[in-house]
């Protein structure tokens, strides 16, 4: 497992990820997404970007104060990055940070020479990923993207915060020094968004885990479709697991998907995923596209509570039952698998939804909590009790500052499956009463 890995080789404990890159380049949304799935696999991450640090002395800089030759600007961005180094070690020592990514721009030998021999110092690991772009699609987005969104431009007409942002990125150009391999540190660079990718010097496996997952990431517009499988002749039964078929309900959701997908997506082209248990296939079984089945959307494994009920569980294993409560997220059931268990499956799952454009996943409950706690962020303490309905459509739409969820409903009656911590088992029958 990635975090049992990472925690017993000392080396490789305590990463820094330096981006390094003129602005407009994807640095900050790579860095979010870095902390995102880090957190999501258990590690500790956190994103310190200078620019935050520099506002506080000039909220609202022009251009030529990026200027290495503007000895005020230079003079403040030198603190800026002092602070912001500062608090991402102290974070590290004292609140047992294992992954920090240094955001700025980073862009000059000197600079990064001065942060390997600051890290060096507190036995950090840096890793520089540099984003070279120089194609003008992209940049253009970026720009739009950072004009709407910076907090150095609140307040300004669009027009002139795209110029001055413009006029920034010159600024910076005049000094830029891509980095090279004479430097002598683990990088990665990354150009025209994945076009080509460079990897030096990158060895221990968290770093290169790290490296993978953003080899992984494209740029292009993409939404994700989920859907729980039907409801199964197990959830009337209020049952766990199994392999049952779906119930007439579940089959007239299977009759209806296409209809509530089509009206969603439109013409653009699918791939639809399904886990190999005969409940998601059924549930896909109407849809007019390709399908993929995957062992590792299957459900979280109850083991020996495979095909019980919650009152049975409570009372046959009363012990295991409490202890689930207590934290749903690492408990394993005996012989079977817990939500930690599943996130570590999934991984695979997560770098190939990274390299997709359009998928539609039909799976289960617990394995559809985890992905979605992925996309929409969501602690690990939280996303085993979220309440995922049957007979819903959800599509996931991520964006360069959080993803947009959507849900669609099928109006077809389920039962509920859903559990609240410290309740009782309760199975609900759509017309609200209790079976
Ligand atoms: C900024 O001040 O906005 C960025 C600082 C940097 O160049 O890293």
């Amino acid at each position: 497992m990635l975090s049992s890995y990472v925690c017993s080789d000392p080396n490789t404990s305590r990463v820094c990820v330096v981006m390094v890159g003129l602005p407009a380049r994807g640095k900050s949304l790579m860095s979010q997404k870095i902390v995102r799935y880090l957190k999501w696999r258990s590690i500790s991450a956190k994103a310190f970007n200078i620019g935050n640090y520099r506002r506080k002395a000039n909220a609202h800089p022009s251009a030529d104060f990026f200027a290495l030759s503007n000895d005020e600007g230079a003079s403040l961005r030198r603190l800026a990055a002092q602070e912001a180094l500062n608090d991402l070690v102290s974070w590290m020592d004292k609140e047992g940070g294992r992954v920090a990514i240094y955001d700025g721009t980073n862009s000059t030998k000197r600079r990064r020479a001065w942060i390997a021999e600051q890290l060096s110092q507190h036995n950090i690991h840096p890793l520089f990923i540099e984003s070279a772009c120089e194609n003008d699609e992209i940049i253009l987005n970026n720009i739009m993207d950072v004009k709407t969104t910076s907090p150095d431009y609140k307040g300004v007409d669009p027009q002139t915060a795209a110029k001055d942002f413009i006029n920034r990125i010159e600024v910076y150009r005049k000094d830029y020094e891509s980095i090279s391999s004479s430097e002598m540190i683990s990088y990665l660079k990354i150009i025209d968004a994945g076009a080509q990718v460079v990897v030096n010097k990158v060895k221990s496996y968290l770093e290169s885990h790290i490296v993978y997952y953003l080899m992984n990431l494209h740029i292009k517009p993409r939404r994700l479709w989920l859907s729980r499988h039907g409801e199964s002749e197990y959830n009337v039964l209020g049952l766990l697991g199994g392999n049952s078929n779906l119930s007439e309900r579940g089959m007239m959701y299977a009759e209806k998907l296409p209809e509530l997908v089509a009206n969603a997506v439109g013409d653009q082209p699918l791939t639809v995923w399904t886990s190999t248990l005969k409940r998601t296939q059924q549930t896909a079984s109407k849809l007019p596209y390709q399908q993929i089945q995957w062992k590792a959307l299957d459900e979280l494994d109850a083991g020996v509570c495979d095909g019980l009920t919650y009152e049975e569980i409570q009372q046959k294993y009363p012990e295991d039952f409490a202890a689930r409560d207590e934290n749903k997220f690492e408990y394993r059931y005996k012989g079977g698998e817990s939500y930690r268990d599943v996130v570590t499956r999934l991984d695979p799952i997560i770098m190939e939804l990274e390299r997709q454009e359009n998928i539609l996943i039909v799976t289960h409950q617990a394995v559809l909590r985890c992905i979605y706690a992925y996309y929409m962020d969501v602690p690990q303490e939280q996303s085993p009790w979220m309440n995922v309905p049957l007979h819903t459509l959800i599509c996931l739409e991520p964006r360069a500052y959080g993803t947009i969820e959507t849900r669609i409903s099928a109006n077809i009656p389920a039962v509920s499956t859903f559990r609240a911590k410290g309740e009782l088992p309760q199975h609900q029958e759509p017309d609200g009463q209790n079976a």
